[in-house]
């Protein structure tokens, strides 16, 4: 949940400095209360480092003149110990020699510090990763050369962790890696190591992607691997090139990323329908295992749980039995050999879902992965592994990517049904469509919503996962506390909330729309104010309505939703693409 950046280079100077700024900025998606850097030169190592977003504490810290021939950057989501200056990383040992940054959680790091403490090591920050230092320096005490050192802190360790260390007067970067991703870029005279791609791409494509309990060092022109059972990895054979440039993870003249991505997802849906139709053969594989499955379970987080909802609804509908599950809920279900997992992940790395896959692959599950990253940690633990072509995705919320999350399903269940694909094919120039219609009536819905404490998100069947994305969205990005309901559930309780001006959303995806006509009036007699996403059939009595046709119906919903909730964010003058206490990807229970 942290941002980590490692550059070590042939040459000392001022630019690696403006480098480890610029990655940090591409960076801070991963979280964003405090940042630090250290450098090597031939001065020695030097920390500079406070609480603040990156921009502000690169000015109070003056962190583009540091100097040096190797640079480690961190930007800090908090786990353990509050955003302050000394929590910050990097951190050091007793004297000032090694500093480490870490994304990731130390669960045995209250015995260790005792256990470092008892031997006279002296402490500055509340933080999980400061024994890091502490042991490798207790190590060297004891004889151990650096990298030995290194591992042996590294064996010491339960827990996640992506850990760089530098010591003064090496001119390498040390890592290991244990469920938290961790890239090296390959560069000319200097070599990268970070959290993810974008971090060193003005500089180079060549990438070498770390994998679970790998450790080793970097030198400006080598790279050292091991693998968990300690033997060298020939790296040769490991090297991929990235096929896309820092364009693509730019604003590119849009005030933000997520209005930026939201108006990408057509192009995101087109390579991602175009990748599953080059790949039929996988597709069909997927089906087969759905149709032999004794069950579908149906994993994810967040909004892609609401995709995963989605689909699991359209499983049960076609008589597949599927049990959609919370990510973070996974200790609650007993899988078996027969079942089959559907584990959908954006960012390939979160650990409820990673979890989740583990337990029950153990218990004799096949795992079928749905993620946006190549090569990540869900894809790389599972049977089969589809991919959706969206691209990097910076904004916090997700966007683009459920929308693609949504065409992959999509994608699958119609070539289940047998039906003709040229429908799918259309699915960009839907996505398109929709979002020049409903710019202007999304604009006002959110500033109207904007100006409201609490909002109902309502939808039936279908539409249901479509409301609980609404609600999620606008919630987390424009701080409205909104609540999705099952349109028919929400005379049960919810609408005694219910009183003039009370915001209610409805979706209706066009499939119920009687139904979801009755629970319109019912609010409408308490005096809500109606606003509805409406495709293919018309409300009636809504105060204001987008109407759509569209033969697709999700994937017109979803850039609406996503609009609106925008637009709600930037009314009240906030950054939607950096929500605050969120991070990008979650890699902590
Ligand atoms: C909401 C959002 C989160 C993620 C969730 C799962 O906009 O982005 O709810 O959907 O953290 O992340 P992934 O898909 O990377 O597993």
């Amino acid at each position: 949940m942290c941002g980590i950046i490692g550059i070590v280079s042939l040459r000392e100077s001022k630019k690696l400095a403006e480098m480890t700024v610029s990655a940090l900025k591409r960076l801070e998606y991963r979280g964003y209360d405090s940042v630090g850097v250290a450098s090597i030169s031939s001065n020695g190592l030097e920390i500079r480092k406070a609480k603040g977003k990156v921009e502000e504490v690169v000015l109070q810290k003056k962190i583009e003149e540091m100097e040096g021939y190797v640079f480690l950057g961190h930007t800090r989501w908090a786990t353990h110990g509050p955003p302050t200056d000394y929590n910050a990383h990097p951190h050091t040992d007793c004297n000032g020699n090694i500093a480490i940054v870490h994304n990731g959680t130390i669960k045995n790091y209250k015995e260790l510090r005792e256990e470092l403490e008892s031997l006279g090591h002296k402490f500055k920050s509340e933080t999980d990763t400061e024994v890091i230092p502490h042991l490798i320096e207790e190590f060297m005490k004891r004889g151990m050369d650096p990298f030995q050192a290194f591992k042996s802190a590294i064996k010491s360790l339960e827990g996640s962790y992506a850990v760089l260390a530098v010591i003064n007067g090496e001119r390498r970067i040390f890592f290991a890696k244990k469920d938290n991703p961790l890239i090296i870029g390959l560069g000319e005279g200097q070599n990268f190591i970070a959290s993810d791609i974008p971090a060193f791409l003005p500089y180079t494509k060549r990438i070498l992607v770390i994998r679970d309990d790998e450790l080793g060092f970097v030198t400006p022109e080598t790279v050292y691997l091991e693998d968990k059972d300690g033997n060298v990895v020939n790296i040769k054979e490991r090297i991929r090139i990235v096929d896309w440039d820092i364009e693509t993870a730019s604003k590119e003249g849009y005030p933000h990323f997520m209005i930026k991505e939201i108006h990408e997802s057509p192009r995101a849906v087109k390579d991602t329908i175009d990748s599953l139709m080059s790949d039929i053969d996988l597709v069909e594989k997927v089906i087969e295992e759905i149709k032999n499955a004794e069950r579908v379970i149906v994993i994810g987080a967040g909004t892609s749980y609401h995709a995963g909802l989605y689909f699991s609804i359209e499983l049960n509908r076609l008589g597949i039995n599927s049990l959609p599950i919370i990510a973070s809920e996974y200790y609650n279900v007993r899988s078996k050999k027969g079942d089959l997992v559907f584990a959908i992940s954006q960012s390939g790395e979160t650990i409820d879902v990673l979890q989740g896959i583990r337990m029950m692959r153990n218990s004799g599950a096949k795992i079928i992965s749905l993620t946006n990253v190549i090569e990540s940690a869900i894809a790389r633990e599972s049977d089969y592994k589809i991919y959706m072509r969206a691209g990097p995705e910076i904004g916090v919320a997700a966007t683009k990517t459920f929308t693609t999350q949504l065409a992959s399903i999509l994608f699958i269940l119609s070539v289940l049904k047998k039906e003709n694909l040229k429908k799918m094919e259309k699915a960009p120039d839907i996505v398109r469509d929709t979002i020049s219609q409903v710019e202007g009536l999304t604009k006002k819905i959110g500033e109207e919503l904007a100006k409201k404490s609490n909002i109902y998100y309502l939808g039936r069947g279908l539409s249901l996962p479509l409301a609980m994305e609404g609600a999620l969205k606008i919630k987390e990005i424009a701080y409205v506390h909104a609540e999705a309901y099952p349109a028919g559930e929400s005379k049960h309780g919810p609408i005694s909330l219910v009183e003039k001006g009370f915001p209610v959303v409805i979706i209706n995806d066009g499939e119920l729309t009687e139904l979801l006509q009755n629970n319109l009036m019912e609010m409408k007699a308490r005096g809500a104010k109606i606003y509805a996403i409406s495709v293919n059939k018309k409300m009636k009595d809504a105060d204001v309505e987008i109407e759509l046709q569209s033969e697709i119906p999700a994937l017109s919903i979803a850039p609406v939703i996503q609009l609106i909730a925008y637009y709600a964010a930037v009314t009240k003058g906030y950054d939607p693409d950096k929500p605050r206490n969120l991070a990008k990807t979650v890699t902590v229970e």
